[in-house]
């Protein structure tokens, strides 16, 4: 048993569908209690320490406790090319990403990029990502390899494109199913390691690799399903061109059997009526990737209204398509474009969105995503006052939100003061080691 002591924040709902008062627990002198890598209890630092006589405490004064970020929509073999210049999707996949993704059948560097990316990712807070991997199955042992000597809890796949990509990044119908199959078998399940069938998007996959996907998720229903919907106007009138026959983008993935509750849609920006419909109508998960939507040019999620519809989201970096690797920066992505919406997002609802949200369309909610008696104990403690700038407009603050914003909007890595993984802090002996 141990505890931890500071500011903690929790959710005892969805601050979306009712009063964040309500929804957000804030306690000052607060207190989680942590035994076997699990939360076991949440409350007053008081009342804790008098619950748990003689457990060791590690008091983070006056930073913030709360539930590890969940990125919900990565690209785990983009990390090296993050930031990329100039493009637009089409133009950015084929300049940049590609030629990235093709390096992926050497299976060290494929080690290489994984390590990376997580240690990244825990330098910034973030305790789970749902990544694409590449075609090569090489690419996603590395990844579940890497995230278990990690012990994080991680969702991935196996990237499949039979078409539209160069010589040598892609499969066919039957790889892309076979591989696919054999590396779920593998990994779904083991440790904390969860599957996703990975059809990149429906230009690069025949109909009858779409097909294939949508008939092992139909053997698999307990597995994920990620791809890429309805992110930009060029692509779209390019997928109606591929598939002339289909009612819209969705439509492409419905009638190959890739709709469905565990279905997770990155971007989901230009949506037709129908398709919202038919995405509320079976709960599937929305993504919501503000930074790659800004960074690439893509759009504006209409957060508000989907939300106001009763759409599921969640939220991702959609590295390295978004341009950080930072939830924190994320988060201020999502507000500013929500601004630019008309509708200002509380930071209730931001953190919601960046940890039990995502954690909803992960299908992992009750495990990760919230300070919760019974969840893993994958916490995240942020310095409310990392930069002089941070510090001084917090200072003004009157109240928790008013404390925590500044953070949301300036802050990066350096105000994740802490990143427990199963109740082991991950973080101080990675910037040791870098030291
Ligand atoms: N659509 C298909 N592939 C990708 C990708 O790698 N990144 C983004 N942002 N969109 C995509
Ligand atoms: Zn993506």
């Amino acid at each position: 048993m141990q505890l931890l002591t500071g500011q903690t924040l929790s959710f005892a709902g969805n601050p979306f569908d009712m009063p964040w008062q309500e929804a957000a627990r804030h306690q000052t002198d607060g207190a989680v209690a942590i035994d076997g890598g699990r939360i076991v209890a949440t409350g007053s630092a008081e009342a804790l320490g008098a619950r748990y006589p003689g457990a060791p405490v590690t008091d983070y004064g006056d930073a913030l406790i709360i539930a590890g970020f969940v990125d919900a929509h990565v690209h785990y073999p983009q990390t090296a090319i993050i930031a990329s210049w100039g493009k637009r999707l089409i133009d950015w996949l084929n300049s940049y990403t590609f030629p990235e993704e093709m390096a992926f059948g050497d299976p060290g560097y494929a080690a290489d990029i994984a390590a990376r990316y997580l240690d990244i990712a825990l330098t910034n807070g973030t305790t789970t990502a749902a990544s694409y991997c590449t075609i090569h199955p090489a690419s996603v042992d590395a990844f579940f390899t890497a995230a278990a000597a990690r012990n994080m809890a991680v969702v991935a796949g196996k990237t499949c494109m039979d078409r539209n990509a160069p010589d040598g990044l892609t499969d066919t119908v039957a790889s892309a199913y076979d591989d696919s199959k054999a590396l779920l078998e593998k990994w779904h399940g083991k440790g904390r390691a969860r599957y996703a069938i990975t059809p990149r998007f429906s230009p690069t996959s025949t109909p009858g690799q779409l097909a294939a996907m949508g008939a092992l998720w139909a053997e698999f229903p307990d597995c994920l399903m990620q791809t890429h919907l309805s992110e930009q106007t060029d692509e779209i009138a390019w997928v109606k061109s591929l598939y002339p026959e289909a009612r819209d983008y969705l439509d492409t993935y419905e009638e190959h059997g890739l709709l469905g509750e565990r279905g997770l849609y990155g971007h989901a920006i230009h949506l037709e009526p129908r398709e919202k419909d038919r995405l509320r109508e079976v709960g599937a998960g929305l993504v919501h990737c503000p930074t790659s939507n800004t960074f690439i040019g893509s759009g504006i999620f209409d957060m508000a209204g989907l939300m106001a519809d009763r759409q599921r989201i969640g939220l991702a970096t959609d590295t390295g398509g978004g341009s950080s690797f930072s939830m924190l920066r994320t988060m201020a992505a999502a507000y500013e474009l929500s601004q630019l919406n008309g509708t200002a997002l509380h930071p209730a609802q931001l953190l919601w969105l960046a940890t039990q949200g995502s954690a909803e369309v992960l299908h992992m909610s009750g495990e990760i995503g919230n300070l919760a008696p019974g969840a893993a104990a994958d916490i995240t403690v942020l310095d409310l006052a990392s930069t002089p700038a941070i510090a001084q407009r917090q200072a003004r603050a009157d109240d928790i939100w008013e404390a925590v914003f500044p953070t949301i909007m300036m802050g990066d890595d350096r105000a994740v003061r802490a990143t427990w993984i199963a109740g082991v802090e991950r973080k101080a002996a990675l910037e040791q080691s870098a030291a």
